[in-house]
């Protein structure tokens, strides 16, 4: 074995010897342009949404034409975004919603906030939802299931949205990581009856918080906008435009402001060039890895339409995936099995304590014991052993816009040198 093969960890050479760049896709890019827009709305003074030629209005117009949507409302986080969408599609006290084990957990607290019961279901090597398990959990009281867009990979939406129609139950795509992707030639989003973005610190662009709702369905559109301000039909009741269709009814404000949509303006400008970079950084390595001996990739649907920000592989065993973890680090390339015992990722069920233990803000102990609901959801940390097992196996490498083709090829090369001396 030569010194290049011989593993970092073993004492040989690194694949990586200056280190590779982190960073956020969003973050990474703002410009003058951001700071000259933002600056610009606070010089006008006008700081609320509601006037006319508002930044708010613009972006959702602009927000419209990218996703190939009737109707988008721009709020204040993408939690918020899920329970505008979630209200939207009906979801309330009584209902139970089916969630991935793998997601934020504001995915199953947007669900909370409406009133309903969150169900949370197996994932499978797509990362996302597992669309039999989806189905096994269906009860008379489940509403509507949410796919979640983990790590800018689609989920398995044609089988999910097969189970769905199937059961009559509403859809709501969870795009908060996923935000610009693609699905079969159409934007996440469009496939279920509302979806919802998040424009936080984290997300493809971003205006440091920030989310988007967004619907082919007028009734859906009209109930998250009630949704999102008790009361807006007296801020609009002057602009012609709006002809409200459904009784207005009083909820929550996620009312966004003004210099968040001026930049995510901006920002929405830059995303066709941020995903390309990340497709292109993506494709780069995944056309540099050698035959796998001891990993399958995560199952992607359409390998075209994810937003490249990661590409994740799923080792044979749990073991051998922990070893190859600390070879790259020594190799010079940070990956991370997703779950670790004892390392809180609030990404896994098996951490959402406050929901495992059902905990209220209320002493009836809603939504789990609300008088409307008749069901009886119970929660563990080991109840979903498929998601916990393939989670334990699964090695995530992440790409961002500092990066260039070739980093992406040496932390293939590295993947490719641990693969030929651990893998057997
Ligand atoms: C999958 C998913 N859903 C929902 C959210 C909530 O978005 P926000 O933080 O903008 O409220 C996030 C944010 O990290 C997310 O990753």
């Amino acid at each position: 074995m030569t010194d290049q093969e011989k593993l970092a960890i073993d004492g040989g050479s690194p694949v990586v010897t200056e280190a590779i760049p982190s960073g956020v896709s969003g973050p990474s890019v703002v410009g003058e342009e951001e700071i000259e827009a933002v600056t610009e709305v606070l010089r006008s003074q006008q700081l609320f949404r509601y006037h006319e030629g508002s930044q708010s209005s613009l972006l959702e117009k602009e927000a419209a034409e990218f996703l190939g949507v009737e109707y988008t409302l721009l709020v204040n986080s993408g939690t918020s975004a899920l329970i505008c969408a979630l209200t939207g599609v009906g979801v309330g006290p009584g209902d139970e919603v089916i969630v991935p084990g793998y997601t934020y957990i504001a995915t199953a607290a947007a669900v909370i906030a409406t009133g309903a019961v969150p169900v949370i279901a197996e994932v499978d090597e797509s990362l996302g939802l597992d669309p039999a398990d989806v189905e096994a959990r269906i009860t008379r009281y489940t509403k509507a299931v949410v796919p979640v867009h983990m790590r800018g990979v689609p989920a398995r939406l044609d089988e999910i949205m097969a189970v769905a129609r199937k059961h009559n139950l509403k859809v709501v795509e969870d795009c908060c990581q996923c935000v610009g992707g693609e699905y079969k030639g159409k934007r996440v989003g469009v496939y279920g009856d509302a979806a919802a973005w998040s424009l936080n610190y984290y997300k493809t662009i971003t205006s440091g918080e920030g989310g988007l709702v967004y619907t082919n369905d007028r009734d859906v559109f009209e109930r998250a906008c009630f949704a999102a301000d008790p009361g807006l039909p007296m801020w609009t009741n002057d602009d012609p435009m709006v002809d409200w269709q459904n009784e207005p009814f009083p909820r929550q404000t996620y009312r966004p402001s003004e210099v968040l949509a001026a930049m995510c303006r901006v920002q929405l400008g830059k995303i066709e060039d941020i995903l390309s970079h990340q497709r292109a950084l993506k494709k780069a390595f995944l056309g540099e890895l050698d035959e796998a001996k001891a990993y399958r990739f995560q199952h992607v649907d359409d390998l075209d339409g994810d937003t490249g920000v990661s590409a994740s592989v799923i080792v044979h065993e749990k073991e051998l995936a922990i070893g190859y973890e600390h070879a790259l680090k020594a190799e010079g390339v940070t990956v991370g099995t997703i779950y670790n015992d004892g390392f809180p990722d609030r990404h896994i069920y098996s951490y959402w304590d406050s929901i495992l233990e059902k905990r209220s803000p209320h002493p009836s102990g809603y939504p789990w014991k609300d008088p409307n609901y008749h069901g009886n959801v119970e929660y563990s940390k080991d109840m979903l052993p498929q998601t916990l097992d393939i989670l334990g196996r699964s090695l995530r490498f992440d790409f961002n816009m500092n990066m260039t083709v070739e980093h992406a090829r040496l932390m293939a090369r590295a993947l490719n040198k641990v693969d030929a001396v651990l893998g057997g």
